[in-house]
């Protein structure tokens, strides 16, 4: 057993609707969270600045105690995760699109994957399709835009709507079926998506599939929390009022959110 908080990080407030399975499924333990919307999106940035980023937050959450890591951005995975587990020796949990479901989930074959150009250019993603692809045909779509708004606390509206009439229209028109939301941000928009969308087109992400890969890694590790003393703390490297006033939304209620200084 082990107290100690779980450190979880994204490029802003994507990862969030990670933390919400993480809490759902693992209440007892402390929960650190560092939005780094003071750079977002990653998606554009090069992979090293992103390594860069993502060593600083890391060391942080490591002073704070952390007993092991989320890194909860697909985008930060791609570039940075390899890198982290070669500096820090605890179990560093990351994301990746949800390829191996989705290719045998379609009906018609074809899949797509709504994700930033930095995690469908990266070494990572090209792997994930060589080993769990096979027959299935996968379109990937970059979606620029789309972080920027969500981190606005914008979730629907005129603007999202245009946006992913766009996004998605050459993957309907090329029998896609099956959807990837390859970036944690998307599933704050999971609701708009599914009402453009055909209802028979299924949309897939890994928030939960990471919430229980984490369960698993801190039982393995006897390092699951007794509880019950159970807390919450969030930083933000951009605009904490900004912050702030997204948690109620994305988190489900108020908390204090402090300034990420590094
Ligand atoms: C971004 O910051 O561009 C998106 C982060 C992600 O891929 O989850």
């Amino acid at each position: 057993m082990n107290d100690a908080p779980v450190g979880v990080f994204d490029s802003g407030v994507g990862g969030l609707s990670v933390l919400r399975e993480i809490r759902q499924q693992l209440p007892n333990e402390s929960l650190l969270y560092v939005a780094d919307s003071g750079y977002v999106p990653y998606g554009e940035k090069s992979p090293e600045q992103i390594r860069q980023r993502s060593r600083a937050i890391a060391d942080f959450l490591l002073g704070q105690g952390a007993k092991t890591l989320v890194v909860a951005c697909n985008t930060a995975t791609a570039a940075a995760v390899n890198d982290l587990r070669s500096l820090y020796d605890l179990p560093i949990i990351g994301m990746e699109p949800a390829v191996k479901p989705a290719a045998l989930a379609t009906r018609s074959g074809i899949v797509g994957v709504l994700a930033t150009t930095g995690t469908l250019q990266s070494a990572k993603f090209a792997a994930l399709l060589d080993r769990f692809a096979g027959s299935v045909k996968v379109i990937t779509q970059p979606c620029p835009g789309l972080v920027e708004l969500i981190e606005q606390g914008e979730l629907q509206g005129p603007r999202i709507e245009v946006l992913l009439r766009g996004f998605t229209a050459p993957l309907l028109a090329a029998g896609c079926d099956t959807l990837i939301l390859g970036c944690t941000h998307y599933p704050f928009i999971r609701g708009v998506l599914q009402h453009l969308l055909p209802a028979e087109v299924n949309l897939i992400d890994t928030g939960a599939a990471v919430a229980r890969h984490l369960h698993g890694r801190l039982a393995d590790a006897n390092l699951l929390a007794a509880g019950p003393s159970v807390a919450e703390r969030f930083w933000t490297s951009g605009n904490v009022e900004q912050m702030r006033n997204v948690l109620p939304v994305l988190w489900g209620h108020d908390a204090k959110v402090e300034w990420l200084p590094v």
